[in-house]
């Protein structure tokens, strides 16, 4: 049974320590503070989900205004889940608790950007319904 809350700042430590894992690597404390100021900021909803009241996952969204040609919009930020529990239906369940959200507030589109070539996370939103959208990403080297 997945639990689904508010992201604290308590659960801060669990969630470097999940990023820690599934990055394989160090995780900033630039990461960390970002995090932090998640926390309690209604326009990025952050949840995490527990197993055993063991946080396992966590999910940041974030509400955008109006702008570059669409109305107010979600979008999923970021997404982790403890590798040792994956394929369980956390990140769904987080998934869910985030859009429901979304509605909430009356938000329809929900958008997410994914590197090309992370098959796994492309697997994973299409099995929760993203699809691909009319956007396409661009990028100007300083
Ligand atoms: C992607 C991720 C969030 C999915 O969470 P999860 O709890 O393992 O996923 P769920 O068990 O909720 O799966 C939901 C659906 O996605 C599918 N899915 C999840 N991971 C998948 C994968 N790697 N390949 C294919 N399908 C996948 C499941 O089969 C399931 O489909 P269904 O509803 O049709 O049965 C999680 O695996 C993760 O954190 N991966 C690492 C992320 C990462 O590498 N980030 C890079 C740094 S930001």
């Amino acid at each position: 049974m997945v639990e689904v809350r508010e992201l604290t700042q308590t659960d801060i430590p669990s969630i470097v320590a999940i990023q820690k894992v599934i990055t394989k690597g160090k995780v900033s404390a630039e990461w960390s503070k970002m995090m932090e100021e998640h926390v309690g900021d209604v326009r990025r909803p952050g949840f995490v989900a527990l197993k055993g009241g063991k946080v396992v996952g966590f999910i940041i969204g974030e509400e955008k205004g109006e702008g570059f040609g669409m109305p107010r919009s979600g979008w999923l930020d970021m997404v982790g889940v403890d590798p040792k529990m994956m394929g369980g239906g956390v990140g769904k369940a987080m998934i869910k608790r985030l859009f429901e959200v979304f509605k909430e507030r009356g938000i329809t589109n929900i958008y997410t950007s994914v590197k090309w070539d992370a098959v796994d996370m492309l697997s994973f939103f299409k099995a929760v319904g993203f699809d691909r959208s009319s956007f396409i990403n661009l990028i100007y080297k300083l």
